[in-house]
């Protein structure tokens, strides 16, 4: 049977489902999000940082984009928490970005040895100076912000779909034809490419999987208060505060294609970065352990707009900033499929500038 819509989005991330409830709240038509497994998007996987400054994205058009998308996150939740109820642990706490040497140029944000670990007690004794990013912050991902997405989905009138997985883009034309899947025929007006670290199986796009692994601890109930109340971002390393009393630490980079699992070295490494960044966590109890893949590509930039294809967009290929390009990207790609708008900004992650 083949099975018609207006608009299919193919990858329920957090991409794709962002898009999914912008274009319902934009629009009359029928949106299908077609998902092999909405577990394993890197949406589950992230630590939930909105952290343009402490990612340290430096060249123009990315950090435009992120700091567009850091602006929208506020109003962004606020209508998702409205929306469906769920709160979604949206917290402008800042984020510290300690480190071992001091730099050549020291800028604006800049706290010296003294005032760091005045401004955080109990960091790593090695830790000579940092930087503090006030208006950095967090959400909390996998806990909150992809059930909100999906219920606001769901509400909303998306035709959700799991345990679809996508075999083959059909085109003809220079247009999608259908989509052949292992639940049969898809076919749409319009088609979204959100796919995430699998994108580069279904079409030509250089996005490949980088795994990260990530573990998180709980603050005994013996304090009588969060040690913790801002995100510290190391040198390869973030340990990442919730209200509720649990810390996410991560995260490994790691360039082995879909190799799932923890591994003792990550788990490893994980620890003693965390450790040396701030020891006082190291006989809190381990609470949870989980891997993912971040949806990697060539220049670490996203693929975002036109395709060759007249009637599919891409929306993928975030890499380690998916959680804080959702709401921009479903804005961007939103304008873009519905008014025939396209954002300046979208020129500078066309998927053809990586050439043949
Ligand atoms: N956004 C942090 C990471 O990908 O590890």
């Amino acid at each position: 049977m083949n099975q018609s819509t207006d608009i299919i989005i193919i990858g329920g991330g957090i991409i794709g489902l962002s898009l999914a409830v912008e274009l319902k709240l934009r629009s009359s038509g029928s949106v299908t999000v077609l998902s092999r497994n909405f577990s394993e998007a890197a949406a589950h996987v992230a630590a939930g940082m909105l952290a343009p400054q402490a990612e340290a994205i430096e060249s123009a058009p990315m950090l435009d984009l992120c700091l567009r998308s850091r602006a929208l996150y506020s109003d962004w939740i606020s209508k998702l928490e409205s929306l469906t109820g769920i709160e979604t642990g949206y917290w402008q706490c800042g984020i510290l970005a300690p480190v071992y040497q001091t730099p050549e140029q020291i800028t604006a944000f800049w706290l010296n040895k003294d005032a760091i670990h005045q401004f955080q007690p109990n960091l790593g004794a090695e830790i000579v100076g940092g930087w503090w990013y006030p208006q950095d912050a967090q959400v909390d991902n996998r806990r909150a912000l992809i059930k909100a997405l999906k219920m606001a989905a769901i509400d909303l009138g998306v035709n959700l779909r799991e345990n679809v997985a996508v075999q083959e883009i059909q085109q003809h034309q220079s247009q999608v034809t259908t989509l052949i899947t292992n639940q049969g025929q898809f076919s749409a007006s319009h088609y979204i490419l959100a796919a995430g670290a699998w994108a580069g199986n279904l079409f030509s796009v250089p996005v490949a999987p980088v795994k990260g692994q990530m573990l998180s601890v709980r603050v005994p109930n013996s304090f009588s208060e969060l040690p913790l109340q801002r995100i510290l971002f190391g040198e390869n390393c973030y340990i990442v505060p919730r209200r509720d009393g649990l810390i996410v630490i991560g995260a490994t980079v790691e360039d082995v294609g879909f190799t799932p699992e923890m591994t003792p070295a990550g788990v490893n490494t994980l620890l003693d970065r965390a450790i040396r960044l701030y020891p006082l966590l190291k006989d809190f109890p381990i609470e949870e352990f989980w891997w993912g893949f971040r949806p990697g590509t060539p220049d670490e930039l996203p693929i975002l707009g036109a395709s060759g294809l007249t009637n599919l967009t891409f929306a993928t290929g975030h890499y380690r900033n998916g959680i804080l390009l959702a709401p921009v990207t479903a804005k961007l790609i939103g304008d873009l499929i519905l008014e025939g708008k396209s954002d300046r900004l979208l020129e500078a992650f066309r998927w053809d500038r990586f050439g043949d």
